[in-house]
């Protein structure tokens, strides 16, 4: 078998999409009712960080720990990645210590080198252009609460960004409506929205956040100025219009949603009374990520 990647959403089938979701909450009900297997004792995780993290670096930590494995934290900096040995080389030398590695990189390029030399399955833990973990796990949580995602409309509303385009990846894949909202200047790139169009998504795109949130199943938002993306910011104004606070939320459907995929800047793309109110579930999703990985996991281990 070849090794299993998990670069994006759009380079995995949607059956093993799916059947990483039914492992995700099957694995999750054995935890809770206080099982302990082992799958994946004995293998190591490497874990490459060349952006901050809270969620991503502890539950990938956390899963690999409860499945038996282990994980080694590395920084790009503190590597001779840092000093200009070249991500092919590191691949190579990195595949013959341990069995798998996951990437929290800037330049998508820079992770497909990875994948590309690495003989062991390669991980995104998040690039400038995807974050498909971030996903599953958000799409674990919307099933959780509301039942199958096929078929129900989901609004993103602020900047096109990272978790945009997987959620456009994840609205072909997991077959729902998506309607995106965002300002001139901040549109998603059009080749997550060419695959996601030949790929069955049905994308709407609006420039009014209250055309786009009205009568949807989930609302979902991030941050107005994404890691390593500052030099674009492009001052708070222009975002205003399309902030989640209570007025926006109403407009959805009255037992929608609300999803972020954290770390939350209160008061500027959310506002406290959404975040904290009776339609949020991002504590629920920042745990999914937990146990969503974990079956990352063992679907590219093998276990
Ligand atoms: N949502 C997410 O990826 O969070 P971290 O940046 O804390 O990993
Ligand atoms: N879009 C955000 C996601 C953080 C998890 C960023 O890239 O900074």
């Amino acid at each position: 078998m070849s090794v299993r990647h998990f670069t994006d959403l759009s380079t995995v089938s949607a059956t093993d999409l799916r059947a990483m979701l039914d492992d995700a909450s099957a694995r999750k009900a054995r935890l809770k009712a206080g099982e302990r297997s082992k799958p994946l004792d004995g293998k190591v995780l490497a874990m490459i960080f060349d952006k901050p993290s809270t969620r991503t670096r502890i539950s990938f930590d956390v899963g690999m720990r409860q499945l038996g494995g282990e994980t080694i934290m590395l920084t790009g900096t503190e590597m001779q990645l840092g000093r200009s040995e070249s991500i092919a080389d590191t691949a190579k030398v990195l595949s013959r210590y341990v069995d798998a590695i996951m990437i929290r990189t800037t330049a998508h390029n820079r992770l497909l080198e990875l994948t590309e030399n690495a003989t062991v399955p390669v991980i995104n833990g998040l690039t400038d252009d995807t974050h498909p973990c971030q996903l599953m796990a958000d799409i674990l949580t919307y099933e959780e609460h509301r039942g199958p995602v096929a078929g129900k409309t989901f609004a993103w509303t602020g900047d096109g960004n990272n978790v945009l385009h997987s959620l456009i990846e994840a609205s072909a894949r997991f077959s729902f409506n998506l309607n995106v909202a965002v300002p001139e200047g901040s549109e998603p790139e059009q080749k997550f929205v060419d695959w996601a169009k030949s790929n069955g998504g049905k994308l709407r795109f609006t420039r009014s956040a209250e055309d786009a949130v009205g009568q949807a199943d989930c609302v979902v938002t991030d941050t107005w100025v994404s890691m390593g993306q500052e030099h674009r910011a492009r001052g708070h104004n222009v975002f205003v219009p399309y902030q989640v606070n209570a007025a926006l939320m109403a407009k959805a459907k009255p037992d929608a949603l609300f999803m972020h995929c954290l770390p939350a800047h209160r008061g500027e793309e959310v506002t406290d009374e959404v975040i904290d109110g009776p339609h949020s579930v991002v504590f629920d999703e920042a745990e999914n990520r937990l146990h969503a990985q974990k079956a990352v996991l063992a679907w590219c281990l093998g276990a």
